[in-house]
């Protein structure tokens, strides 16, 4: 009530911003009006181009009239019915959909409203997993150094982005991180480095050796590390993840937030790099970025586990979600999966791959830039911090702006996740501005 609606202020201060300087905002906005295809226009009707599919959320381009109508279509039908209970077409369409871009055996599926809540979905099925098998003592959860799997207190928790954590005291018990695969050795190595994989992974049994093997429920990672800004495993990383969760019943998580639907050039990035996970999330680029929406896909044997195997007639998993397999986002990311499939989008994201890595590789040549690193449809650019971490980067991301470009930077790294419907001239135009901001450094 106290703070009258200040028409004149083109931001009134009452809306707190997420993950945003709000302060310095209110003094120099960014906004960003309308979109169509990979453009933005500000509020002053300038173009800019997308060269992050919104917040990796829209490979298909911005404001696709296929999905739109899709939505309008369900929302004039039916908008809402209780998920709890009862059951609407779209998801059970849905989940037989996806089923079929999982990696094999990786087919039943739970809808939840974010990544962060896919990521506690996940942590929570692996716990109940072993419960149900009487092994009701693996409780641990091992992340990983620089890992993001979103901001809820298990998804923190296992997160190794330390800004995320300091904030917030102790997070949940029983959590344990390995160390981040971002290493000296791999610099400038575009795709996967060839330096430390096993050795890295082998993290994992160091944790199996401190802690017991048998107290660990589940690992969690993303293939991918995204929002810390485009961490490739090494080669031979993920398998031996892998095999070391095989000898000791550890469940693995991948979290494929970012990294599912195509990001990767193959559906998961699962199926990338040839390692099938126990559990995995993705959100992101399952609707387009027209509604939000996740999932979690896990193997036949853990659905079996906790489901079938179940006492008949009751609820089986105490867990869900209001907005879980909402109507709107089924039919949304129903016309999503279609325009997918119809435009051959994930062979063109691997198609487009090799000219993104070749434009990002060259920008070594400028001084400031420490290290390059993608795999295929994102990528990132460290530089060299100035007086404060973080200055320059965000000094680029305004920079940017300016000049006609949305990306994201995180402290000062630069990420890249282009729309998978960018032609090289596009990526070109896109480039051009990047260089010619990253000149002016
Ligand atoms: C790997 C990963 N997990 C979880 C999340 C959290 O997703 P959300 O912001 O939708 O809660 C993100 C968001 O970027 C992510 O990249």
């Amino acid at each position: 009530m106290s703070a009258a609606p200040l028409h004149n202020d083109p931001v009134p201060g009452n809306h707190w911003m997420p993950f945003t300087a709000n302060r310095a905002f209110r003094d120099a906005p960014r906004i960003i009006a309308r979109a169509e295809g990979i453009r933005y226009w500000n509020d002053r009707g300038e173009r800019l181009i997308d060269g992050l599919s919104g917040l990796f959320c829209t490979p298909a381009g911005h404001c696709r009239a296929e999905i739109r109508d899709a939505v309008a279509k369900q929302l004039g039908e039916l908008d809402y019915a209780p998920p709890f209970q009862f059951g609407t077409p779209g998801p059970f369409r849905l989940a037989a959909e996806i089923a079929a871009l999982t990696p094999d055996g990786m087919d039943r599926i739970f809808f939840s409203g974010s990544g962060s809540e896919a990521v506690e979905t996940a942590i929570k099925i692996a716990i109940l997993y072993h419960r149900r098998r009487g092994e009701g003592q693996r409780l641990r959860i091992i992340g990983r150094e620089k890992g993001y799997h979103g901001v809820n207190f298990a998804g923190w928790s296992v997160g190794g982005m330390v800004r995320n954590r300091d904030m917030f005291g102790l997070g949940m018990p029983g959590v344990a991180h390995m160390r981040h695969t971002h290493i000296d050795a791999n610099r400038f190595a575009m795709g996967q480095g060839a330096h430390g994989g096993e050795d890295l992974a082998d993290d994992l049994q160091r944790m199996v050796d401190l802690h017991g093997g048998d107290t660990i429920a589940a690992c969690i990672v993303e293939p991918v590390a995204g929002s810390v800004g485009c961490l490739v495993p090494p080669l031979g990383y993920l398998q031996r993840l892998r095999e070391i969760c095989d000898r000791h019943g550890i469940m693995l998580i991948f979290d494929e937030v970012i990294t599912g639907f195509g990001r990767m050039g193959a559906p998961f990035a699962a199926q990338a790099f040839g390692v099938t996970p126990d559990i995995l999330t993705m959100a992101k680029a399952i609707t387009n970025g027209a509604q939000p929406m996740s999932a979690v896909a896990v193997a036949e044997p853990i659905h079996r586990t906790i489901v079938e195997d179940a006492p008949q007639g009751g609820i089986e998993f105490f867990h869900g979600y209001t907005w879980s397999a909402h109507p709107a986002a089924c039919a949304a990311a129903l016309a999503t999966l279609r325009l997918y499939r119809e435009e051959a989008l994930f062979e063109r994201a691997r198609a487009l791959s090799p000219r993104l890595m070749e434009h990002v590789a060259s920008l070594r040549e400028f001084g400031v830039v420490t290290d390059t690193r993608g795999f295929g449809m994102m990528a990132a650019v460290d530089l060299a911090p100035g007086a404060t971490p973080g200055a320059r980067g965000f000094q680029l991301l305004c920079r940017l702006f300016e000049a006609g470009a949305v990306l994201r930077v995180t402290n000062d790294t630069l990420i890249l996740a282009p729309a998978f419907t960018y032609t090289e001239i596009e990526l070109d135009e896109l480039f051009d501005i990047v260089r010619g901001v990253m000149g002016t450094l």
